[in-house]
């Protein structure tokens, strides 16, 4: 009996590292966890673009939006870990998302084989073009005398525009009304249209609306400017202590999936990230492309689990949660 069962597992092994070798048949659905348009769905597209052309086949992208992005991870979690399905993951959905989801049915530091970093994204306060500010002061002393009437939009309890507007609301001590979308891509059409206040995003997203003057910019919370807006000021060059922070996005495939997967995956996101084309179109945006060091699996790995760390804490004081 136990040579049949030594037998069966030499055969497994044997039938996935045929797979692996000869993978990828078949294009490979990317499940965008937020609606079209916004940040990650932005850089889905981008990095995939190149990625199809490495693998030799198409790389489709699937908006699942919904819970601040946990219902689009948690359906690329549970699927078959076979490559064909992989998934745009990132500092909401693989960090704060325990924090804020205590029934969360994934966790980010177990149920994934990560891929790798696909972009660094700073984080902006951006408001409506109509809002009586004229500076990240003005701003704020207009948030502390009129608090919840102010309205603040963000992708869904967890996503990054959510934990970072909890934080942001935390370090100015005000509690304005949220208002949720299935991303900031539709936020921002809202905040275009002067029907929401503000709301605190990835520069990817609203980097070409700052440009063309449809909305107002207020700072930038990272230590330095960035060079896609270098008239923006940082937080702190504004007058404001203890707001930085900075968003990324990461390749994730479900826990599983076989290593030599893995790393065919791992190689076409490193060639996208080192293509020039692809590179500028990032850097266009404002995104900040990964160091070789933080492209490994590895490196995302113990990127998720600090990031899991960090903001548990931050988010449990401020006492946001889902449920
Ligand atoms: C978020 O976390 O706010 C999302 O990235 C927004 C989006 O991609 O639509």
């Amino acid at each position: 009996m136990k040579k049949i069962v030594l037998g069966l597992a030499a055969l497994g092994l044997a039938v996935s590292a045929a797979q692996a070798q000869t993978y990828p048949q078949r294009p490979i659905t990317m499940i965008v966890p937020f609606a079209a348009g916004g940040p990650t769905d932005v850089i889905a597209r981008i990095v995939g673009d190149h990625m199809s052309r490495t693998l030799g086949q198409q790389i489709v992208i699937e908006n699942v939006a919904g819970a601040g992005g946990t219902t689009g991870i948690t359906r690329a979690a549970q699927s078959q870990p076979d490559g064909y399905t992989i998934m745009m993951g990132h500092m909401g959905t693989h960090g704060a998302a325990p924090a804020l989801y205590p029934s969360l049915k994934y966790d980010p530091t177990k149920d994934f084989a990560p891929i790798g970093l696909a972009a660094g994204t700073p984080i902006i306060i951006v408001a409506k073009k109509d809002f009586p500010a004229k500076d990240l002061k003005g701003f704020v002393d207009y948030m502390k005398a009129n608090g919840e009437k102010v309205n603040m939009a963000h992708a869904g309890v967890g996503s990054v525009s959510h934990m970072t507007g909890i934080f942001f609301s935390s370090v100015i001590k005000t509690k304005p009304t949220m208002v949720t979308y299935r991303g900031t891509g539709p936020a921002l059409n809202d905040l275009m249209a002067n029907s929401v206040d503000y709301m605190t995003d990835q520069i990817v997203n609203v980097a070409p609306q700052i440009q063309g003057g449809t909305i107002k910019a207020f700072a930038i919370a990272t230590p330095e400017r960035s060079p896609a807006l270098p008239n923006l000021p940082t937080t702190k060059e504004a007058g404001l202590d203890g707001f930085e922070v900075s968003a990324w996005n990461a390749v994730f495939a479900p826990k599983g999936t076989s290593p030599e997967i893995v790393k065919k995956l791992n190689d076409a996101l490193v060639k996208a990230l080192d293509d020039e084309n692809t590179k500028k179109r990032l850097l266009d945006l404002g995104g900040v492309i990964p160091t070789g060091a933080e492209r490994t699996p590895a490196a995302l790995q113990k990127l998720v689990e600090s990031e899991v760390a960090r903001w548990t804490p931050v988010l449990k004081a401020a006492g946001a949660t889902a449920e």
